[in-house]
C-alpha cells in the first residue's frame, strides 16, 4: 500500500511547478528534538500556561527563560536529519518552492533551506520587550535575565506564544504559498495548532494536492489526498529521491 502511495506521491511531486511544504515537530523528532503532544511530548510534562504565554513571562520571566535555556541546550546538541537535507535538495530543483515550518529549532536553516517561513519564530533569536529589536543571541545568561544592548529593555524569546498573533508578513507569505501550490507536503505535525492548521484545507480548496507524512494518523489524514505513514527521516528522502 505504502509503495503505491509513494509511487503516486513521487509522480505528483515530479510534475509540480509549485511545491509548498509544511513541517512540524515530527521532522525534528528524528534529530532528537522532543515533540509537543506525543507520549513524551513537552506539553505532557509541562504546562504551556506557565511557560509559553505573555502572562507567564510577565509573572515570572526567570522561569520562562530557564525553560527556554533548557530547550536551547537540548536543541544545541542536535543536527538536521536526512528529511531536512532532502528538502534542501528539493528546493534547488523545484521551479517554485516555499517551506513553512512551525518548528523553532532552526534545523531547516542549519540544513540550508532558503525560502523558509518560520511561523512560530526561532529559539535562537530574542526580541526586546521595549524597543522590539530582534537579534540573534545564543548566549543568554542563565543566572541573570538578558537585557537589550540598545535600550536596556528586558529580552524575551522571539517565539510566538499561546494567545499571540503570528507575524502578518510571514503568515501572508505562507498563505500565498499554499494557495498557489500544486502540491503541499505536510510533514510531522498533529495539525492542531491554528492558524498553521488552516494551511492544509486552504491548499486543498485552491486545488493543491496534499501529501501527509506522519508516524501516526492525524486530524487531517482522512482529508489529505495521500498519507504516507512512517518516520520523516525515512519517508521524505524516499519521496524526494531524484
Ligand atoms: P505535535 O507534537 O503536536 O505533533 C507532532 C506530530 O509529529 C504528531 O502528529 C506525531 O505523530 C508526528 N511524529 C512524531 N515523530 C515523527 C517522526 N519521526 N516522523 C514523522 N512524524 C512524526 O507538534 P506540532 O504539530 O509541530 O508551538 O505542534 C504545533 C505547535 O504546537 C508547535 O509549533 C508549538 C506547539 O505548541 C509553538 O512553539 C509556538
Amino acid at each position: 500500500m505504502i509503495s503505491d502511495h509513494l509511487t503516486e506521491a513521487r509522480a505528483r511531486v515530479a510534475a509540480a511547478h509549485s511545491i509548498a511544504v509544511l513541517t512540524g515537530a515530527g521532522i525534528s523528532a528524528d534529530s532528537g528534538v522532543p515533540t509537543f503532544r506525543g507520549a513524551d511530548g513537552l506539553w505532557r510534562n509541562f504546562r504551556a500556561e506557565d511557560l509559553a504565554t505573555p502572562d507567564a513571562f510577565a509573572r515570572d520571566p526567570r522561569l520562562v527563560w530557564e525553560w527556554y535555556s533548557w530547550r536551547r541546550e537540548v536543541i544545541a546538541s542536535t543536527e538536521p536529519n536526512p528529511a531536512h537535507h532532502a528538502l534542501v535538495r528539493l528546493e534547488t530543483r523545484a521551479q517554485r518552492f516555499h517551506l513553512i515550518t512551525q518548528n523553532v529549532d532552526g534545523l531547516h536553516r542549519m540544513a540550508g533551506s532558503q525560502h523558509l517561513s518560520e511561523l512560530h519564530g526561532n529559539i535562537w533569536e530574542v526580541r526586546c520587550t521595549s524597543c522590539r529589536l530582534v537579534t540573534d543571541n545564543r548566549d543568554v545568561p542563565l543566572s541573570l535575565l538578558p537585557y537589550c544592548h540598545t535600550c536596556g529593555g528586558l529580552l524575551r524569546p522571539h517565539i510566538v506564544w499561546f494567545g499571540e498573533a503570528l507575524d502578518d508578513c510571514i503568515l501572508a507569505a505562507s498563505m500565498h504559498a499554499v494557495e498557489s501550490c500544486d502540491v503541499l507536503i505536510v510533514i510531522g505535525t498533529s495539525g492542531l495548532v491554528y492558524p498553521a492548521a488552516t494551511l492544509m484545507p486552504i491548499a486543498q480548496s485552491h486545488g493543491g494536492f496534499v501529501i501527509e507524512i506522519n508516524l501516526a494518523s492525524t486530524a487531517h489524514s482522512s482529508t489529505a489526498a495521500l498519507t504516507l505513514q512512517g518516520r520523516a527521516r525515512d519517508i521524505v528522502p524516499l519521496l524526494l529521491k531524484e
